[in-house]
C-alpha cells in the first residue's frame, strides 16, 4: 500500500530548497549584540541553541560575511536577546544591511560591558569560549555570564516559513516545569 503522506525525497541539495525546508522548523527570534561604544552592533539570528547546563553553554551560527563577525571575535563576548512578540520591526531592522548599529535602539551594558537590548523578552550575556568553522558560517559557543528577563513580557516572537508572528492565546500552554 502506498503511504499517503510520504515526502518526495530530493538528493541534489540546493541552498534555496534547504533554506525553505529548514524554514519549516519553528524557532524563536533573537538579536545577537556585541561590541561597545561606536562598535556596538546587532544582527537578527534564529540559529540559537542551548548546549550545556554545566558549564552553561549556548551557541549561534553567523554567516562569514556578517558585519558582526569581527565585532564578536574582537570583543570576545556577545548577548543573545530573545525578542518579544511585538518586536517584529526590530527583528527586520537588524536583518538588513543598513542597521547593524545600536544607535537609536534602547540598550544598556551587562556587568562585563556587553550590550543588552533593554526591551528584549529575556537575554543571555556570554563570554566567547570557542568558534568552529561550519561551511559558510561560524559557530560561536559562549559561556553564559549573566542573564535576565528585563521586560517581564513572556510572549515570544516566532519565525516559521519566512514569516514572523506571535503565538495565538490558545497555543501558549503552560508546563509545571517552566511555570512553577
Ligand atoms: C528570522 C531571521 C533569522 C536569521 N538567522 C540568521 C542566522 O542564524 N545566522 C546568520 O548569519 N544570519 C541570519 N539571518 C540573516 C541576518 O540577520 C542578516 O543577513 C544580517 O542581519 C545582515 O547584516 P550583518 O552583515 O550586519 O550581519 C536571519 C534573518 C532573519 C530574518
Amino acid at each position: 500500500m502506498t503511504p499517503t503522506h510520504q515526502q518526495a525525497p530530493v538528493t541534489g541539495i540546493d541552498g534555496k530548497l534547504l533554506r525553505s525546508v529548514c524554514g519549516m522548523f519553528v524557532t524563536g527570534v533573537t538579536v545577537i549584540t556585541s561590541g561597545s561604544g561606536s562598535q556596538a552592533a546587532g544582527t537578527t539570528v534564529n540559529s540559537f541553541t542551548s548546549v550545556s547546563l554545566d558549564p552553561p553553554l549556548v551557541l549561534f551560527c553567523l554567516h562569514k560575511d556578517s558585519r558582526l563577525r569581527a565585532v564578536v571575535e574582537e570583543s570576545g563576548a556577545y548577548t543573545v536577546n530573545f525578542l518579544a512578540g511585538r518586536q517584529e520591526p526590530l527583528a527586520w531592522a537588524f536583518a538588513g544591511k543598513h542597521t547593524a548599529t545600536l544607535d537609536g535602539v534602547d540598550h544598556h551594558y551587562s556587568s562585563a560591558n556587553v550590550p543588552v537590548l533593554s526591551h528584549a523578552m529575556a537575554f543571555l550575556s556570554c563570554r566567547l569560549v570557542n568558534a568552529f568553522e561550519g561551511g559558510d558560517h561560524t559557530i560561536f559557543v559562549g559561556e553564559v555570564a549573566e542573564l535576565g528577563v528585563p521586560s517581564g513580557e513572556s510572549e515570544p516572537l516566532i519565525f516559521f516559513r519566512g514569516s514572523m508572528g506571535c503565538l495565538e492565546e490558545e497555543q501558549r500552554g503552560t508546563h509545571p516545569m517552566f511555570d512553577a
